[in-house]
């Protein structure tokens, strides 16, 4: 009944940076060819849409729809659109898989070159928007826009689920799950019996501790400032834990100290630059292997000795965990509805859409893990 025709519903519209989100009636124009739009059911909030909130990222422009981490249910679709129809359950992907690209044809990449992680154009990529409010053009967050009752997304930026899964939960695959999880069994390919050191225990860290113990690490030592973190991190197979606080001497020194010169495997997941530096020296020469994970401020740079790398360690990243977004994150849910894997414990709060505002506050003060506004 709605296809073909303009939906108004509500969004959290970010206007402009430092200020919280504003819930606005919005129009969501009907899907171009080749694109989706879906009706949107679970979001989860995001420390990446809080650094747009706060204006630490250069190059977003603004006003726009934020929102990244979510399932929904395809409304209509475009022409073209062959591989989704109405009534599908759907997870929006912040970067796209075209299939076609040099990155998307190498085995070993999960980027696209269609994605929209740097430039932050704020469109989709026929390089208009389909959201309107007041009048005026609302711009498009790296092609997903969750924080909507309904959205529009390129089809290449859009997975196909499983019909069981339970988008309340699964949401958590758009974003922090698959990147913590991924970033251990894909980026660092953790062997069964190694010692790894997680950096940072969000729920993208908790996700990392996840997939370290799905991959058979027998030590998995936890880092944070907040000594309440550990708990979870416990839960969820943490064996050892540290608080930078409690010691006066550089952590780097203290992990070698523990596990005799080094982990096998560090993790950072804060987006700190000095943490970088300390997880590359926290592990083993020879082959110790750094994962970055958090994002740092656009402005921010990395600097080290070299030798650390010439002594045979490694470093280096992931964006969402490395899977292949199209490809991978339908399997990622049929491997949880096989019992995989558990992370329900990731959700600390539900919160209905419309109090968004509280959900951040939840995030400042470091009482969340993972928030989940139900649309
Ligand atoms: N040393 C140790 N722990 C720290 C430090 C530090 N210097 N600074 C912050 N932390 C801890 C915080 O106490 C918190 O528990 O790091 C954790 C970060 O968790 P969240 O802010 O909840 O972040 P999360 O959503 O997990 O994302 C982490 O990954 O994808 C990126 O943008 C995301 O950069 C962010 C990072
Ligand atoms: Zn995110
Ligand atoms: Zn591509």
């Amino acid at each position: 009944a709605t296809a073909g025709k303009v939906i108004k519903c509500k969004a959290a519209v970010c206007w402009a940076p430092k200020q919280p989100l504003s819930i606005e009636e919005i129009e969501v124009a009907p899907p171009k060819a080749h694109e989706v739009r879906i009706k949107i059911v679970a979001t989860g909030i995001c420390r990446s849409d809080d650094h747009v909130i706060e204006g630490e990222i250069s190059g977003i422009k603004y006003p726009l729809i934020l929102g990244h981490e979510a399932a929904g249910i395809v409304e209509s679709v475009g022409e073209g659109v062959t591989d989704m129809k109405p009534g599908d359950k759907v997870i929006p992907l912040g970067i796209p898989q075209c299939g076609k690209c040099k990155c998307c044809l190498n085995p070993y990449s999960n980027l696209c070159y269609k994605n929209d992680l740097e430039k932050y154009s704020g469109m989709l990529l026929d390089n208009t928007s389909r959201f309107t409010c007041k009048g005026k053009p609302v711009h498009h967050f790296i092609g997903t826009s969750t924080f909507s009752e309904y959205t529009v997304v390129d089809d290449i930026a859009v997975a196909k689920i499983h019909q069981d899964a339970p988008l309340d939960k699964v949401c958590l695959f758009g974003c922090s799950f698959s990147t913590g999880y991924g970033s251990a069994v894909n980026t660092a390919k953790v062997k069964p019996g190694s010692t790894c050191a997680v950096f940072g225990l969000g729920g993208v860290g908790l996700s990392v501790i996840i997939g370290c113990k799905a991959a058979g690490a027998s030590r998995i030592i936890a880092v944070d400032l907040n000594s309440d973190k550990f708990a979870k991190a416990k839960e969820f197979g943490a064996t050892d834990f540290i608080n930078p606080k409690d010691y006066d001497r550089p952590i780097d020194e203290v992990l070698t100290e523990m596990t005799e010169d080094g982990v096998d495997y560090a993790f950072e997941v804060i987006g700190n630059t000095g943490v970088m530096t300390s997880a590359l020296k926290s592990t083993h020469f020879g082959y110790g292997k750094t994962v970055i994970i958090g994002l740092a401020p656009s402005t921010a740079t990395i600097s080290f000795d070299p030798m650390l790398i010439l002594t045979g360690r490694v470093l280096t990243g992931a964006i969402l965990g490395g899977f292949k977004p199209k490809d991978d994150i339908p399997k990622l849910v049929s491997d949880y509805l096989n019992k995989k894997f558990e992370f329900d414990g990731l959700v600390t709060h539900r919160l209905p859409f419309m109090k968004i505002n509280e959900g951040f506050e939840l995030l400042h003060k470091g009482d969340s893990i993972r928030t989940v506004l139900t649309v």
